[in-house]
């Protein structure tokens, strides 16, 4: 699916780590399959990000050395030297786009083959592109077969003209060199790139959900990302380059107070929900240039942030309309990223979208999960979940390889052995 974007690499022999490079903290997830074929988290590291504007690196040697901090962290409790990478992007240079492409069946019979589905959506990625943007996933919707619609695998089936509808992603080819050259001076290999909402969507939302329809909602630090899917493929996706930061500095101005105080304001009294604030609480607020503290109310400190919640949120309503999948949504919403942690946000989600919202935690895995079961991790683990999904097969061609080289030295060694009566 997001293959396309992908190179395949086995330095950390079947082990795959996500690096979350976002504005706010820089987050690296480690796992491995189970044998259950799921994901075994093997550590994870976090560090502060310096160097990130609203997803897009902004000052490199800072940008690295967060990068750095993470991924010593993570190799630490993983115990394993991280070689490669799966990163995820976002930022407004992102653009997405839904499309179509029409061919006819190639071969005589009219049996559908591989070749039909590839050309078919060769056909609808060829969209204009301006110059500074490139393609960065092409994520099949649903085909279409002589006009009968909804079909998901249309291999071995038979009719004259095949049509597909495609989920495009682009993004610009400065921002992610950026990001790939920051991760190499790192000292790591990019193995793939995926938007960060689809790797949010695969940390935290259920199949189940995707089939009856679903939206996901990104609350990070600089964007806000969102992805809605509907009968288990992806119809559309957005970045709001606001988030969490806003929140902050909003609190940090009308407070007059310093951004770093803010932010703890923020987190330890701050309510998105006036319905859930006591008008008698108050609190102190150091001012800044040494300026004397003074005596805020809750309920005054909810006037400054639930109005930012609320521009956010209705943005993403606007995002959910601009779809014609927005009344689709049967799942309802899942929040998750940092922000979702702001009290209050579940029931101003739950007044603004009128449908069932939930936080989304990284839960379905094994191993370390306590170290990722925060929404925060919800991005990280999702690109080690992803990286397996869309590099599964070749993985499983890599393990047949592998039990087939050492099947064939143990029969050497026994052959030795027995010359040698060892
Ligand atoms: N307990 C909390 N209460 C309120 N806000 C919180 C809490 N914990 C984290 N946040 C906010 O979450 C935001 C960071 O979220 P997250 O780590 O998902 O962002 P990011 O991935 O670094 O950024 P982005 O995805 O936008 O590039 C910050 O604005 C932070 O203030
Ligand atoms: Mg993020």
């Amino acid at each position: 699916m997001i293959t396309d974007t992908l190179k395949i690499s086995f330095q950390n022999e079947g082990i795959v780590t996500g690096l979350d490079i976002g504005t706010s903290k820089i987050a690296v997830v480690v796992g491995e399959l189970n044998e259950m074929g799921g994901v075994q988290i093997l550590g994870a590291g976090i560090s502060p990000s310096q160097g990130l504007k609203q997803g897009v690196i902004v000052n490199l040697e800072e940008a690295i050395e967060s990068i750095q901090k993470a991924v010593h962290e993570a190799q630490l409790t993983a115990g394993l030297k991280i070689k490669d990478v799966i990163v995820g992007i976002s930022g407004d240079h992102v653009r997405s786009i839904n499309s179509r492409g029409v061919v006819a069946v190639s071969r005589s019979d009219r049996e559908i083959a591989q070749s039909d589905v590839d050309r078919v959506i060769e056909a609808a990625r060829a969209i204009a592109l301006p110059s500074d943007q490139e393609v960065m996933h092409v994520l099949p919707q649903e085909f279409v077969l002589d006009s009968r619609k909804g079909i998901h695998t249309p291999i071995g089936l038979s009719g004259v003209r095949l049509e597909a509808e495609v989920h495009i992603v682009t993004s610009a080819i400065s921002a992610s060199k950026n990001i790939i050259r920051c991760v190499n001076k790192a000292g790591l290999r990019v193995l793939g790139r995926i938007l960060e909402s689809l790797a949010s969507s695969e940390g935290v939302l259920s199949n189940d959900e995707k089939e009856l329809g679903v939206c996901l909602v990104d609350l990070g630090g600089g964007t806000t990302d969102m992805a809605m899917f509907f009968e288990g493929t992806v119809r559309h996706t957005a970045i709001i380059s606001l988030g969490g930061q806003n929140v902050t500095n909003d609190i940090a101005l009308g407070l007059r107070t310093p951004i770093e105080h803010a932010e703890v304001i923020k987190k330890k009294y701050g309510c998105a929900n006036n319905k859930f604030v006591n008008a008698d609480d108050y609190f102190l607020a150091s001012g800044i240039g040494g300026r004397e503290e003074t005596e805020v109310s809750r309920e005054m400190l909810c006037t400054i942030i639930q109005p930012r919640m609320e521009e956010i949120f209705s943005l993403i309503a606007k995002e959910m309309k601009r779809s014609s999948f927005g009344d689709k949504m049967g799942g309802g919403v899942v929040l998750t990223g940092g922000a979702s942690l702001l009290k209050g946000t579940v029931e101003l989600a739950r007044d603004i979208f009128s449908m069932p919202i939930r936080i989304g935690i990284p839960q379905t895995f094994t191993g370390l999960v306590e170290s990722v079961s925060s929404p925060e991790f919800a991005t990280g683990v999702g690109l080690v979940s992803a990286g397996f999904d869309f590099f599964n097969e070749d993985l499983n061609k890599f393990h047949t390889i592998k039990s087939v080289i050492r099947s064939k030295l143990e029969t050497l060694i026994q052959k030795y052995k027995e010359v040698f009566n060892l």
